[in-house]
């Protein structure tokens, strides 16, 4: 696909088809995905790959975080439920983790070139029909679920990739024009 066009035409996707996405095909995708610029060659990154039972996992922890956070305690178990299956639903996950610099310029720019390789993973799996959606909801940075993950101290996921085949493609929002961002000095 024409660069321009893919960069266009990739949207974030919440709704997926339930078809299961190869694994074989995802980890051909992190290989190229890798080649971003990175301030010393840091590669700061693993990436943990969720699917099939392993998801069951990821869903209980998120049951666990979400019943915990509901106030009224007769709402519990449906706000558990409904995080569980929420998830459940989901094809694929790719936790993208990377280690945490305890220098701050460095943890920067290690969280600028793995935001890199996640855009790049993107654009890679929508030229393949795939779609995703990176997520950063707050759960990523509770016990549960860095347990369920199994991300070690002094590792910080980056996004949780919700991945799949896209049943609903939505519309792009507009971007604002350059001409109100750009500034060229005389
Ligand atoms: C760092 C980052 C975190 C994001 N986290 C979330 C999220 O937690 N929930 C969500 O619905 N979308 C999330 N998004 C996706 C954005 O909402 C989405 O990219 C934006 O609405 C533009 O839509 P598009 O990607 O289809 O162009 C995130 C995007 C980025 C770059």
């Amino acid at each position: 696909m024409e660069l321009k066009k893919l960069i266009k035409d990739r949207r974030s996707i919440k709704v997926f088809k339930d078809q299961p996405v190869s694994s074989e095909l995802i980890q051909e995708l992190l290989r190229t995905a890798v080649w971003v610029p990175n301030h010393k060659m840091t590669q700061p990154w693993r990436f943990i790959l969720v699917q099939g039972e392993s998801k069951k996992k990821l869903a209980e922890a998120s049951r666990a975080f979400n019943a915990a956070k509901e106030r009224d305690p007769e709402k519990k178990n449906e706000a558990g439920q409904r995080a569980y299956d929420k998830l459940k639903n989901v094809p694929m996950f790719l936790i993208v983790v990377m280690k945490e610099d305890p220098n701050i310029s460095m943890r920067e720019e290690d969280y600028a070139a793995t935001s890199c390789l996640i855009h790049n993973f993107s654009l890679l799996a929508w030229e393949q029909g795939i779609g995703m959606i990176w997520e950063t909801y707050g759960m990523i940075h509770s016990h549960e679920f860095r347990n369920a993950a199994g991300v070690a101290p002094g590792e910080r996921i980056v996004g949780s990739l919700h991945i799949g085949y896209p049943e609903k493609i939505p519309s792009p929002r507009e971007r604002k024009p350059l001409e109100e961002l750009l500034t060229i000095l005389p």
